[in-house]
């Protein structure tokens, strides 16, 4: 029994492939290294630098290490980018998609976890999330992986595959050997950390006047050891011979960007200039899950849900590895 992890070079995907392999599980990661990078994933586990779009790989991967699960983390992830080039996020996150789904389907693959994500919601009706809320993205981003959803849907409805969706809302923080090294780098806490160890001169608050106590935006921050012990249960889920089923992945708190950054001030001692700019476009004032349904479906609650935890995961990591990886993005 193997496991193609596909985008298991980047952020998640790793810190997912380690918590698999302690397990005794066999991960086989598949990444172009687009972004990802080679030395995230150990040395030991099956590597492939290729395209989920190319069938003859996947189809040979399959085959090699017979493959019988595949935990779908690729695709691209800038949400400004997926509105001023649509085009390259419907190629990647669904085309592509699509031509892996074919081909797992055509080698007898029947069981799928998905990477997908709270902008599937769009501008949040009421809050916490829950995932009976309406789906309506509110850029290319987010409907590319509601696509996948119903993709995803479809083959189970006539070819039996069977899927997970994970509704990730914020991932952060870092294990030991793995963290977030994404160029260019978009999320708030590490840009606050490259703030803090004087990389950047500052780091923009996007909006500085929502109707939220301190008037800053606020998010669910997830550690990604946490989510990574999630896909784990719902790969287990699956195999108990569950039906498919959709999950938000989300502490359930939300923190504020004011508080992210007053925690990176706590955790690293440094001064962390902070500069207003205004709100982005499409940026809601508050995304916070309700993840009741994972922690009593798939037996899972985050461990690591404090915020001060999170930040100190991600700054011992930055702190050991001030240039991040050293090669791919
Ligand atoms: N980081 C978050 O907070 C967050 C939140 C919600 C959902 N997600 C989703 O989770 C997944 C992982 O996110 P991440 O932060 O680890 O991103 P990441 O960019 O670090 O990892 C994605 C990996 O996929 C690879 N990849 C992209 N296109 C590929 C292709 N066509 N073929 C093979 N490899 C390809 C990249 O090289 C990269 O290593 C993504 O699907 C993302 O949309 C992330």
């Amino acid at each position: 029994m193997a496991i193609l992890v596909t985008g298991g070079a980047g952020y998640i995907g790793s810190v997912t492939v380690d918590a698999l392999v302690a397990r005794a599980e066999r991960p086989i990661v598949l990444d172009n290294l687009v972004y990802g990078h080679r030395e995230a994933v150990d040395a030991d586990v099956p590597f492939y630098k290729g395209d989920i779009g190319d069938r003859g790989l996947v189809a040979e991967l399959i085959r090699t290490y017979s493959i019988d699960e595949c935990i779908h983390f690729s695709a691209y992830a800038y949400v400004g980018e997926s509105v001023t080039d649509p085009a390259k996020y419907y190629q990647n996150n669904v085309a592509a998609t699509l031509e892996l789904l074919d081909v797992l389907r055509e080698q007898g693959v029947r069981r799928v976890i998905f990477s997908s994500t709270c902008a599937t919601y769009g501008e949040p009706q009421y809050t916490p999330i829950d995932e009976n809320h309406p789906q309506q993205p509110a850029n290319p981003y987010g409907w590319s992986k509601l696509m996948v959803e119903r993709i995803l849907a479809s083959f189970d409805a006539a070819y039996g595959l069977r899927y997970t969706a994970l509704r990730y809302f914020n991932a952060a923080g870092a294990t030991e050997l793995r963290g977030e090294d994404h160029a260019p780098e978009t999320h708030l806490i590490p840009l606050t950390l490259a703030a803090a160890a004087g990389k950047i001169a500052n780091v923009s608050i996007y909006g500085v006047d929502y109707p939220t106590p301190d008037g800053t935006a606020i998010r669910d921050y997830i550690h990604v050891a946490d989510l990574a012990d999630a896909h784990i249960s719902a790969l287990e889920r699956l195999r108990s011979g569950a039906g498919s089923d959709v999950f938000n992945l989300g502490n359930g708190s939300g923190y504020s960007v004011l508080e992210v950054i007053d925690s990176a001030r706590r955790v690293t001692g440094c001064d962390i200039e902070a500069a207003a700019s205004p709100r982005r476009p499409g940026d809601p004032a508050v995304l916070v899950a309700n993840a009741d349904k994972a922690r009593s479906m798939l037996d899972w609650q985050p461990s690591r849900a404090t915020l001060d935890e999170i930040v100190a995961s991600a700054w011992a990591w930055h702190q050991k590895n001030p240039d991040g990886y050293q090669s791919g993005a």
